[in-house]
């Protein structure tokens, strides 16, 4: 295996001009086969309110459900460092509260560090968990945990005050000590801008191709939504189109009776004469017969 990736190999990628691959990730599965397509980092977006639990915006998120999902991309990430979101109300409260949470993530969900959404009004907010050992993310620009405050999900900073604020909002962060920022919505000239501003590395969605690493909900780039196709996703494959029809045969060979073939069947140990079933008494337990078959593992876990 190669080495865990750090928020210390990030900021080298950024040095050596290297970009950054970072893909959002929800359970241990997606986890491992991202991990295995050679993702640097794995982020356990709050999207996951959006595309796991079918919420129209990420604010119903809890953090016992951020704990839950971070901890099964934990399991399945190897070499990819995994960053745990906080969610609307986990941090903006209190610095204090902010601290206690991002320590859930790592202690329950294993996350090598957390991401929180908002600029200098959050600097204090960061310095508190950073000065608790806990590596920070800022998110900066299209924030969806604003949106009632944004008056929906629209493309930020493409005034001149807008620019400024938001440059100002990186080097506060920066300086605040955030390893890395995601830029979101946001115009590429200004992503450009803020990217040659900032030691640490920006990722970029939807902000052009001048930050040092780009981030996509995995389910967007797989193409599992035919229906949302927003300007900054490129879908890599057709997972919708792929499963429907995976599925489609499956369905149809049940009804045909074509599956489970014997192929697929367990037998019977030689000179078995079936009879009808003998009832098991209450408190008795089955216990698996002489030779059993070892099914061995079930439901597709790694082995
Ligand atoms: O929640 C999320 O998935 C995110 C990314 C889109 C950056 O914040």
């Amino acid at each position: 295996m190669k080495d865990k990736v750090t928020i210390h190999t990030l900021k080298r990628l950024k040095q050596s001009g290297q970009k950054i691959c970072m893909v959002t990730a929800y359970d241990a599965t997606f986890a491992r086969i991202l991990d295995e397509g050679g993702a640097d980092v794995l982020l356990v977006g709050d999207s996951l309110g959006m595309v796991i639990q079918g919420q129209d915006s990420t604010l119903p998120v809890t953090m016992d459900q951020m704990v839950y999902h971070s901890a099964a991309v934990s399991r399945g990430a190897k070499r990819a460092h995994v960053v745990g979101d906080l969610p609307f109300m986990s941090y903006q409260v209190s610095p204090h509260e902010a601290v206690r949470n991002a320590g859930r993530l790592v202690a329950e969900g294993n996350v090598g560090s957390v991401k929180l959404e908002g600029g200098a009004e959050f600097a204090d907010t960061v310095r508190a968990i950073v000065r608790a050992s806990i590596p920070v993310m800022g998110h900066l620009g299209l924030t969806p945990q604003s949106v009632h405050k944004m008056g929906g999900y629209v493309v930020q900073g493409r005034d001149e005050d807008a620019a400024r604020r938001m440059l100002d909002d990186a080097l506060a962060l920066e300086e605040a000590g955030a390893y890395a920022l995601v830029l979101e919505g946001v115009p590429l000239e200004l992503a450009r801008t803020i990217t040659q501003s900032l030691k640490i590395p920006t990722i970029g969605i939807g902000a052009g191709k001048h930050c040092d690493g780009q981030v996509l909900v995995c389910y967007d780039l797989l193409g599992m939504n035919p229906d949302f196709k927003p300007k900054f996703v490129k879908r890599f494959a057709n997972l919708h189109g792929n499963i429907t029809e995976a599925a489609g045969t499956y369905f149809s060979e049940v009804r045909a009776g074509t599956f489970p073939d014997e192929d697929h069947s367990f037998k019977a140990n030689k000179n078995v004469r079936l009879v009808a079933a003998t009832p098991v008494g209450p408190g008795v337990v089955d216990a698996p017969a002489e030779g059993a078959e070892k099914v061995g593992a079930i439901y597709g876990a790694p082995v």
